[in-house]
């Protein structure tokens, strides 16, 4: 069987938690793999919204297996706040959730390094959620890392003390009071938590399940323009976020890939620092935020909010090879008069449909205008009642792309989801 993969085409906050638990009932396994506890993922059913950073959004379904892969980063923290979580609710998650061995420990440290480093930005910060992401993934990359299987090894805590002291030496160059020892009894309380549950080859169990013809669903966190390589560096996260991040996150080969869904809202968000063409500062974007409930899941900073941008949006179709596209929060447009969408962008007065090297320098988008459909979304159930101001939206966008939407959202429940023939 292949895999098939679902990930943000924007700036994260898409809405991936929320459809990847509608999808789970097609899904044995659910895979997350890559970000970490910067990822907040929100699903709605019974009037209850729940958060997750760390644990796959197929959890609330008891029949799904659920997988947090190699390429994700762990703060023991707050997974075992998430698990509490679960567990307050009647959810037993260690008979079906299971950790990679080779997935990344965020430590105490790691997360001063990141606040210590973004202080030291100034006004440059990357706007970081402070979750130590980037610190982990660069001892991962340099090689000095704590994995998940290493926490059964006997010589575990001189290996924390030898990576603490390391930081420490680093913290010193920076002007900021690092407070460690203080969230160390916690950080050691959720790696007991984590302790509990099934360390596992994740590279090899997954493809088990392949070759026995399960079908798994791949989950990303943030979004394409948050990719280390292909998005608005520096204002990225630390990870590949995009489809190959998929295979090198969980062991998969690229042919194991199936179908690549990619979602986006039916405008664009962004949170933390960084550019965004499409960004309105006015009261549009007020008015976006406010109808959108645009604040973050994982910091509850306001969103930027802007128009829908069909440059960045194809340059993520490209990157990913995304054969579906998922719009959400379409809802969200019901009562504009107008809506608009960037179909290109005009860099120092040359008109170009490419995503310029030089993502800071002044870019203007030139904007394609549609009539709104002034009409409440919240209740549809069926494309046959779609306005036909929201058809228009949808096809242009469909025809630009040369990829068929093939879920619209309309709300935050579950039920609020029209899966398009
Ligand atoms: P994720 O990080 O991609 O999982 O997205 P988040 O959960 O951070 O942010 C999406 C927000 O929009 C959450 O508060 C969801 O409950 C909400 N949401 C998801 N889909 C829709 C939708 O179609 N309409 C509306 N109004 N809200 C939605
Ligand atoms: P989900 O999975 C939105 C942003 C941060 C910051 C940049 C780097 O919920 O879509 P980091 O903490 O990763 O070093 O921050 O990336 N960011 C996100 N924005 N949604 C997310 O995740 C994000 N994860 C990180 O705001 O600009
Ligand atoms: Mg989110």
């Amino acid at each position: 069987m292949k895999v098939d993969v679902l990930l943000g085409l924007q700036w994260g906050d898409e809405g991936k938690g929320k459809v990847v638990d509608v999808l789970t009932p097609n899904y044995d396994v659910i895979a997350r793999f890559q970000g970490g506890p910067n990822a907040g993922h929100s699903l709605e059913f019974n009037n209850i919204k729940h958060v997750l950073h760390t644990i796959p959004s197929g959890i609330f379904h008891l029949s799904s297996i659920n997988m947090i892969g190699n390429g994700v980063v762990i703060d023991p923290v707050i997974f075992a706040k998430e698990i509490a979580a679960l567990r307050a609710l009647g959810i037993e998650p260690t008979k079906n959730l299971f950790i990679s061995k080779k997935a990344h420990l965020i430590i105490p440290s790691h997360r001063e390094l990141d606040a210590a480093s973004e202080a030291a930005k100034g006004k440059g910060k990357i706007g970081s959620t402070l979750k130590g992401i980037g610190p982990t993934y660069m001892d991962k990359t340099g090689r000095n890392g704590l994995r998940v299987g290493d926490t059964i090894r006997a010589d575990f805590n001189d290996r924390y003390n030898q990576l603490r002291a390391k930081h420490k030496d680093i913290l010193a160059q920076y002007d900021y009071e690092a407070n460690i020892e203080q969230h160390e009894a916690d950080w050691f309380a959720g790696l007991e938590v984590i302790k509990q549950f099934q360390l596992i080859d994740s590279e090899y169990e997954i493809n088990r399940y392949r070759n026995e013809g399960k079908k798994i669903l791949a989950e990303g966190a943030q979004g394409s323009l948050l990719d280390i390589d292909f998005g608005s560096y520096p204002f990225v996260t630390s990870s590949n976020t995009i489809c190959a991040g998929a295979c090198t996150g969980l062991g998969l080969a690229p042919s194991a890939i199936g179908e690549v869904y990619g979602i986006f809202k039916a405008y664009c968000t962004r949170v933390g620092s960084g550019p965004f063409p499409t960004e309105l500062e006015d009261e549009v974007g007020q008015k976006l935020r406010d109808e959108g409930n645009e604040y973050g899941s994982t910091t509850g900073r306001p969103r930027r909010c802007g128009w829908l941008d069909l440059v960045a949006l194809k340059y993520a179709v490209m990157i990913n090879g995304v054969t579906a596209l998922i719009m959400t929060k379409a809802d969200v447009l019901d009562t504009f008069e107008s809506i608009k969408i960037a179909t290109s962008y005009k860099v120092k007065g040359e008109q170009t449909q490419i995503m310029p090297y030089e993502f800071d320098a002044e870019i203007e988008p030139v904007y394609h205008e549609f009539k709104g459909w002034n009409t409440s979304l919240a209740e549809i159930r069926s494309e046959a009642d779609f306005p036909a101001e929201l058809v228009d939206y949808i096809r242009f966008i469909e025809k630009e792309t040369g990829v068929p939407v093939k879920i619209v959202s309309v709300g935050p429940d579950r039920e609020a989801t029209i899966i398009r023939n």
